[in-house]
Parts: structure tokens; sequence; C-alpha cells
């Protein structure tokens, strides 16, 4: 076995976007597992847009990555060595193994993958993204055959996650999505009725005609992924009583700069008059529902019921330039790295 593993670290916090100088690529000594601990080998590593999110020192809903600690992250891999009850060499795992070759962790944080699907889609289709979308959607956009959903990211496991449950329950379902490709995947690959490139308009009002030409009924459910021009765009266009579960804003992630801070909070107002309910949720507090998640979606995925797309960079060395490229739309589905 080998006598170092690599690990990438943070090398200091970024201002705005994050650039490659803010990460180490680092050796060092093989962990050994301690009682009730596993070593495992890392086949595949999550790249996701919070882990932007972790690499501030601000109070959030999880501690942030300190200096020189590895980045956090989930991964997929091998048992190597088990002093863990339940797990034996060569069993497929997955849990926060860190962006890092091979990790040690206790037994009681791993779970076990018996799929016959990839061990990626744990990552994605079939891990926290598609929950995401599953809870949310149910939870709070609360679906009712005959409306009309929008989401933005919608190429991505969250958004075509939504759009696919949304479809399938009967909604009108309109796409935002960067660029041609994207869009045309989004209608062809994930069902959607329509699909906008959020990049062909340079305003706010310029997207909003475009999206309400493709919700001539109004929007009842705008899935929140972005903020943004896309929320700027999207808010006016709310029915009375319509939903918008707040799951992520990535376009602010970097920090927010000029396009919208004056005029959201004009925009607020729709919230009152249209009786809006706008619900933010963080996966962490849904966990429970897992099982039920996995119960219903995977023969579905199995099935090719539910379509999902993953974008594989190879390697440890590529891990930081795939993650500043998905923070802009670089990735086209699930950004995952294959060690
Ligand atoms: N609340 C929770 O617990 C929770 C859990 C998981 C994820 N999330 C959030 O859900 C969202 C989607 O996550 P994901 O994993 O499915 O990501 P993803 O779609 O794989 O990747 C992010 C996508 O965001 C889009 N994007 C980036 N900057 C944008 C901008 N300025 N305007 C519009 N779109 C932009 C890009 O797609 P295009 O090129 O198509 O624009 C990019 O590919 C993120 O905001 C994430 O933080 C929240």
């Amino acid at each position: 076995m080998s006598v170092t593993f690599q690990r990438i670290t943070l090398a200091r916090r970024p201002s705005g976007a994050p650039v490659p100088e803010d990460f180490k690529l680092q050796s060092d000594p093989m962990p050994e597992p301690k009682d009730g601990e596993v070593l495992i080998a890392v086949t595949h590593l999550s790249l996701d847009p919070y882990m932007r999110g972790r690499m501030d020192d601000v109070k959030s809903y999880a501690p942030s990555v300190g200096i020189g600690e590895t980045m956090t992250g989930q991964g997929v891999g091998h048992v190597l060595t088990s002093n863990a009850d339940g797990f034996a060499t060569g069993d497929l795992v997955t849990g926060m193994t860190g962006w890092a070759s091979h990790a040690c962790l206790p037994g009681k944080d791993l779970r076990k993958l018996d799929t016959d699907l990839p061990p990626s889609t744990a990552l994605g289709v079939l891990g926290m993204p598609g929950l995401t979308g599953w809870v949310g959607l149910n939870r709070f956009g609360k679906p009712k055959a005959g409306e009309t959903l929008v989401v933005a990211a919608a190429t991505g496991p969250v958004g075509s996650m939504v759009g696919q449950l949304a479809k399938a329950a009967g909604l009108r379902t309109v796409a935002i999505a960067g660029g041609p490709e994207k869009c045309a995947l989004a209608t062809d690959t994930f069902g959607f009725d329509a699909a906008i490139d959020h990049r062909a308009h340079d305003t706010a009002s310029d997207l909003r005609k475009a999206i309400a030409e493709a919700a001539p009924d109004g929007v009842d459910i705008y899935w929140e992924n972005v903020g943004g021009k896309v929320l700027e765009a999207v808010l006016p266009l709310m029915n009375t009583h319509g939903r918008i579960p707040v799951c992520g804003m990535i376009a602010w992630y970097g920090g927010v700069d000029g396009d919208g801070t004056d005029r959201l909070p004009q925009m607020w107002r729709a919230v009152l008059v249209k009786r809006l309910q706008v619900t933010g949720f963080i996966i962490f507090d849904h966990w429970n529902d897992y099982p039920a998640f996995l119960n219903e979606v995977s023969p579905q995925v199995a099935e090719g019921k539910i379509a999902y797309l993953e974008d594989v960079a190879e390697g440890l060395d590529n891990m930081v330039p795939a993650f500043i490229a998905m923070l802009k739309g670089g990735n086209t589905g699930k950004q995952i790295v294959a060690l």
C-alpha cells in the first residue's frame, strides 16, 4: 500500500470567485484507522456549490474550513482496512472524505453502497442534490397538476431532479440554463417544456419577457437556485399564492456586486401582494427523508424514468479547475472527480 496520500487544503480565503492559489495540493503520511474507523481509497469525489461558502470565515449553518485544513466534501470509495464492525475490505462506501485520495472515517459516519447503478450516482442523482430536489419540491414547492414551475441551473443535479419530478406531477416546466447546449439538454434529456438561455439576456427585464412567453399563465413555483438576474426576472411573474423554495443563490456566492442590490428590496413587495410562500431550507435538516427518497427514486433512475447527467473530471489535479469552472457554469450535469 502507498505510504502517502494526497489531499487538497484551503491555502487562503478567497476574495470573490476562488482562484487556484486559494488551494494547496499536498502529500501526507497515510492515516491509520483507529478503533471503530475505516481507511478508504477514494474513487469518486463530489464537487458542490456549497463548498464555496465553506471557504469563507462567516457564521453559517455549518462550520467553515480552516486554513490548512482539507476541503470538505463527500466521496465514494473502497474500504482498504476496517477496524469498524460491519465493514470489510473491498466494501463500497460513501461519506465525508474531503478532497483527498484516502480518508479514515468512523464506521458510524459511512454508508455502504449496494447498487447496480454507477457508484458516482450516490453523489448526485441519488445523493444529496437529488434528495434536495425531491424534499424541497414536495415539501415546500407543493406542486399541483396544471401549475407552472421555473427553475434555473436546470441541467444540474438539483434543477434536473426538480424539473423531472414537477413534469411527472403534471406541471408545465420552464428551465433556465446557461447556453444553447444546456437549453437543448433541458428539453431533450430532462423533458422541460421550454428552456431559456439566461446568458442570451443581458438584463432582468429582457429575461423576464422570455420567461413570460414560456410561462403564459404566470409562475406558481419558482425554485430558487441562483438569485441574481434570474430572481429579479421571475419575482414579478409570480402568481398569487405562489411558492418559492429557496435552495441556493449561486450568482451571489462570490459576493453581491451591482446588479439587483438596489432593485431587489423594492421587488420584495411581490412577496406581500402576491401572498407568496418563500421558504429557505437546508437539506441537512431533512436527512431522515433519505430512505423514503431512495425507495421512491432509485427504481425510477434504474428504469431510466429519471434521467441524470454527470460531468466527470479525472484526477485530484483537476479538482480545483473543475470547482472554479462549476461555479461559473462550466459543468454540464453533476460535477464529479474520478480518482
Ligand atoms: N439548500 C440546500 O440544502 C442545497 C443543497 C444542494 C444544493 N443547493 C444549491 O442548489 C443550487 C444548485 O446546485 P447543484 O448542485 O445542482 O449545482 P449545479 O447546477 O451542478 O452547478 C451550478 C450551476 O449554477 C449555474 N450558475 C452559476 N452561476 C450562475 C449565475 N450567475 N446565474 C445563473 N446560473 C448560474 C450554472 O448553470 P448554468 O450554466 O445552466 O447557468 C452552474 O452549472 C446551488 O445554488 C446550490 O448551492 C442547496
